[in-house]
């Protein structure tokens, strides 16, 4: 998820590198991704590149189908206000157990769909089961952006983008636009 209000923090680790985030249209945004099935060394890597890459861009989320990892991994860290603590997360096979029928309406946007933005819907709340970093089953309660965001990065893992909440004249003028800004990024 990407949002208007740009963030300062960076966190800084030479282990970690920034990966190219995939821009939509792309079919690998498409996919519905697989379950992770084997934790080890180099998916807990790719995580913190994965957080280092949305710190950078910034952003509040992202999702592994975002930098061409079909699998179902996401991060986020949702804390905006500048000098609080940040707050990284890592969510692997992340399934909704529950959503509130209150609902909220966001300004979203996307790390892979760069300087658009709709209003989407929601549950304002949502409760979420995961894998953490260390492979243990974590059960959370997420409100507010937290939800928004969560719900936004799980969309990913089953290849749905916020721009398909949108109507369709709305959709395909944002598709126009980022087949153009990808031409020209060919360019150079
Ligand atoms: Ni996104």
């Amino acid at each position: 998820t990407a949002y208007r209000r740009q963030r300062q923090m960076c966190i800084r680790d030479s282990f970690m590198s920034v990966l190219p985030i995939l821009i939509h249209p792309d079919p690998r945004l498409k996919k519905v991704c697989e379950p992770v099935s084997d934790l080890d060394d180099d998916l807990r890597a790719l995580a913190d590149n994965m957080l280092e890459t949305m710190y950078q861009a910034p952003g509040i989320g992202l999702a592994a189908p975002q930098i061409g990892v079909t699998k179902r991994m996401l991060v986020m860290d949702c804390i905006k206000e500048e000098g609080e603590a940040p707050q990284p997360m890592v969510l692997i096979n992340p399934e909704i157990l529950q959503s509130s029928d209150d609902t909220n309406e966001y300004e979203e946007g996307c790390l892979s769909i760069p300087d658009q933005f709709g209003m989407v819907t929601r549950p304002s709340e949502v409760r979420v089961g995961f894998l953490d970093r260390d492979g243990n089953p974590q059960e959370r309660d997420f409100d507010g952006l937290w939800a928004t965001c969560v719900q936004h990065e799980i969309d990913h893992l089953n290849g749905k983008l916020f721009i398909d909440y949108l109507g369709s004249v709305r959709r395909q003028m944002i598709t126009q636009k980022m087949k153009k800004l990808k031409r020209e990024l060919a360019r150079g």
